[in-house]
């Protein structure tokens, strides 16, 4: 049962992320003025007699049914996940107490994973409220969109570390990138962050050259405003329309971070790529890389497609996705106590730990694939 709520659950955090990109692409953020229900009912006003009851209830708020319904089908979604992931944390605290003297890391990292999840996504449904409550104010929209992402990679971490072998991996070249793979997944949710800002600010098509910036590599910008972070949106901290400056420097900013990373996370899968049993991460990490990059590009060349856009935003998912696998690739498999006990007997886990490293300084993998010796195979962590 975990693993089968392991292998659905990034896969629909995928669906949930994405329909809260088309949920804010289209504006459909405030298609119910309240929450959790719509116009105090479950589903978005359809009938005349529901429309009616809904502008006697919400005078304020203008009925767009469509803009409703992609708001409740995104409730809903989400509140499924929350199910799923509720199922999760359930299932590694009771397989925990259940072998409480088993110290795989597995299971030690399960279900304090599942349950540092499970407390991101209890957060993710306060800012969804807060972002209807608030008007869409832009730091909790992009808090919002930053916590779903959390989410994803945090449960693609769990599955990749279930199902993913490293056996074939050549843990001391491998390991040598670890710190490097980390900063990445760093600096992508870095630049998530950027885009998200980009997103809900509107700051999209501020300026429709690229690589410049109206005709200049350093247009004039207005960093204060631009990124004072508690303000209403559209609006600077006194109430004034955001200025051009400002929302100028919000772009301008997104466009190097996708320089930075397009850098690091270049040179990084450069590297990964001569190290047997990581090529696929990394090659799948470098056309991510280059699609999103693409995609970036087009959104501002074709002025923002709603279909691109959404494009954007799930490539920012993937390739955060992809950074993932490729720290888990790279970092060192823990040993499990009890295994190692098992197959080391009396030496027990130092001696299993000691073997290993002697083989590995002698160039072998974690299983010693590459090796004409063959060591016994460690337990690998999740
Ligand atoms: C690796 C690089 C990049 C990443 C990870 C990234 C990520 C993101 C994310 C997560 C968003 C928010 C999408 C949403 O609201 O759902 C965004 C928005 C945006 N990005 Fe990027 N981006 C990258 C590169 C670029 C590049 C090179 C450009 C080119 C100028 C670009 C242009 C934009 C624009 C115009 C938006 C606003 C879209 C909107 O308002 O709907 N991005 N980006």
């Amino acid at each position: 049962m975990y693993r089968k709520l392991l292998v659905i659950a990034p896969i629909f955090t995928l669906i949930v992320v994405v329909a809260g990109a088309y949920t804010r692409l289209t504006d459909s953020g405030l298609g119910c003025p309240d929450w959790p229900g719509c116009y105090g009912q479950w589903t978005a006003p359809d009938t005349a007699a529901e429309v009616a009851r809904a502008e006697q209830r919400f005078p304020d708020a203008p009925i767009d049914s469509f803009k409703g319904w992609v708001e409740m089908i995104h409730r809903y979604l989400a509140g499924t996940l929350g199910l799923i992931i509720l199922a999760i944390a359930a299932s590694a605290w009771a397989s925990r107490l259940r072998k409480p003297s088993n110290n795989a890391d597995t299971v030690r990292d399960a279900h304090w994973l599942a349950t540092g999840v499970l407390v991101l996504v209890a957060g993710q449904a306060m800012l969804g409220m807060f972002t209807v409550t608030l008007m869409l104010k832009p730091a909790i929209v992009t808090s919002h969109l930053l916590g779903g992402m959390l989410i994803l990679a945090v449960l693609f971490r769990m599955a990749v570390g279930e199902f993913v072998d490293r056996g074939a991996v050549a843990i001391e070249r491998a390991a040598r990138l670890a710190p490097w793979a980390a900063g990445g997944v760093a600096l992508v949710l870095g630049q998530i962050m950027l885009g998200g800002w980009v997103s809900t600010n509107y700051a999209a098509l501020v300026c429709l050259d690229f690589p410049t910036c109206h005709g200049s590599l350093v247009p004039p910008m207005d960093f204060e405003h631009g990124f004072h972070v508690l303000r209403e949106l559209g609006e600077a901290p006194d109430g004034s329309p955001l200025s051009h400056e400002a929302m100028t420097a919000i772009q301008w900013t997104h466009r190097v971070g996708a320089l930075v990373i397009t850098a690091y996370l270049g040179t990084l899968g450069v590297r990964a790529l001569r190290v047997p049993g990581v090529r696929g991460a990394a090659l799948g990490l470098l056309v991510l890389l280059a699609a999103q990059v693409g995609i970036g590009v087009l959104n501002v060349a074709w002025l923002l497609p709603l279909w691109l856009a959404t494009l954007h935003n799930l490539g920012a998912a993937l390739l955060l996705c992809a950074v993932v696998m490729l720290r888990f690739m790279v970092s060192r498999p823990a040993r499990s106590a009890s295994n190692a006990r098992a197959s080391y007997g009396a030496g027990g886990y130092g001696a299993a730990i000691s073997d290993a490293s002697a083989h590995a300084s002698a160039g072998v993998t974690a299983t010693g694939a590459a090796s004409s010796t063959r060591v016994p195979r460690l337990p690998v962590e999740g």
